[in-house]
């Protein structure tokens, strides 16, 4: 984001003489006066005062940036925003940004423009900067889901490592003796988690190998791939925790048709609790998300920041739940 700072520097000259230039006030020099504007013009800055205004200007509607709303994740949680935000009296605008940084920042100069009144993102190229920011310019957000490392702002998410944890203890619980892991985009921080769980569950058995990791992309197609590669090398995989429903479901066509049988031959586990992963045949066990409770959480939230309510800024961790199903053997009494 550019700053009044950005603007000094290219132009040479103090930020006070910006300062003055923007608001018509006090002795400037004519040269100067054109060397500021041309770097106002070339860098596209957008001056305080109006980010400020967007923050005094209320309109009633909030926006949400999703990576992919045609993932039922997503568009589960996007419901409940909106139930919760029309509750409230809001109007919501969904974003879908592909998790591209460029689409991201290109919704973020949008949404300045059309005084959004505050914004949830469930964001993986969100830095640091773009909340250091929103807070200066007083623009109201929240993160969900995937949050930069250091936030200033709140974070609702998961217990992603825990979750895989749990995931993989139930495999192992259930008789498996060889679990892999699909995991998610290795970029995403929630990938990166529920990896972390799968490393810290299989630690020091020795039948574990790196191979034993293969990338999914948090699809359908993604964990159809990767199941006929990994039943290449390890035959004798008889589990498979993947690092979110759509790659189960994926990797369950792939598995049926194989010719394995589940969860007689290969026991499946999947991550989020989407509605959907009711549905397969057999229907996928799961580590289930709070979804909705994450939506719901991130509204309330962010309707008592517009509101100008004091709310703690924090990072609120939501627990997960196993849900048995038919994909995964009965435990051993
Ligand atoms: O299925 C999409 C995944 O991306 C979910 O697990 C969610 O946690 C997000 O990170």
């Amino acid at each position: 984001m550019t700053t009044i700072r950005d603007v000094a520097a290219r132009a040479g000259v103090s930020v006070a003489t910006v300062s003055r230039v923007l608001n018509g006030s006090g002795y400037v020099g004519k040269d100067t006066e054109i060397r500021v504007k041309k770097a106002i013009q070339e860098l596209n800055y957008r001056p305080n005062t109006v980010a400020r205004s967007l923050a005094n200007r209320k309109t009633g509607t909030i926006a949400v940036i999703l990576p992919d709303i045609m993932n039922p994740f997503f568009s589960e949680l996007a419901r409940a925003v909106e139930d919760t935000a029309r509750d409230g009296g809001f109007t919501v605008i969904f974003c879908n940004s592909d998790d591209l940084g460029t689409r991201e920042q290109h919704y973020i100069e949008v949404l300045r423009q059309k005084y959004i009144d505050g914004i949830i993102f469930a964001s993986n190229s969100m830095g640091e900067d773009d909340i250091v920011y929103m807070n200066e310019n007083r623009i109201p957000i929240v993160v969900l889901d995937r949050a930069p490392g250091k936030s200033g702002c709140t974070v609702i998410r998961s217990q992603n490592a825990a979750g895989a944890v749990m995931a993989v203890r139930h495999l192992m619980e259930t008789g498996c003796r060889k679990i892999a892991h699909i995991a998610g985009p290795g970029e995403l921080i929630t990938a990166q988690e529920r990896l972390r769980g799968y490393r810290k569950a299989v630690k020091g058995f020795t039948w574990f190998d790196e191979s034993l990791i293969v990338p999914g992309h948090f699809s359908i197609r993604g964990g159809e791939r990767a199941v006929s590669g990994l039943l290449e090398r390890h035959p004798d995989v008889d589990g498979i925790f993947a690092g979110n429903d759509l790659m189960a479901i994926g990797a369950l066509k792939a598995l049926q048709r194989m010719g394995r049988k589940i969860p007689r031959d290969i026991s499946l586990c999947g991550f989020d609790g989407v509605e959907m992963s009711e549905w397969t045949e057999p229907e996928l066990t799961t580590i289930a998300q709070p979804i909705y409770e994450m939506g719901r959480k991130a509204a309330t939230h962010l309707i008592a920041r517009i509101r100008g309510k004091a709310v703690k800024e924090d990072i609120l961790e939501l627990d997960v739940r196993l849900v048995e199903r038919n994909s995964t053997r009965r435990r051993k009494n």
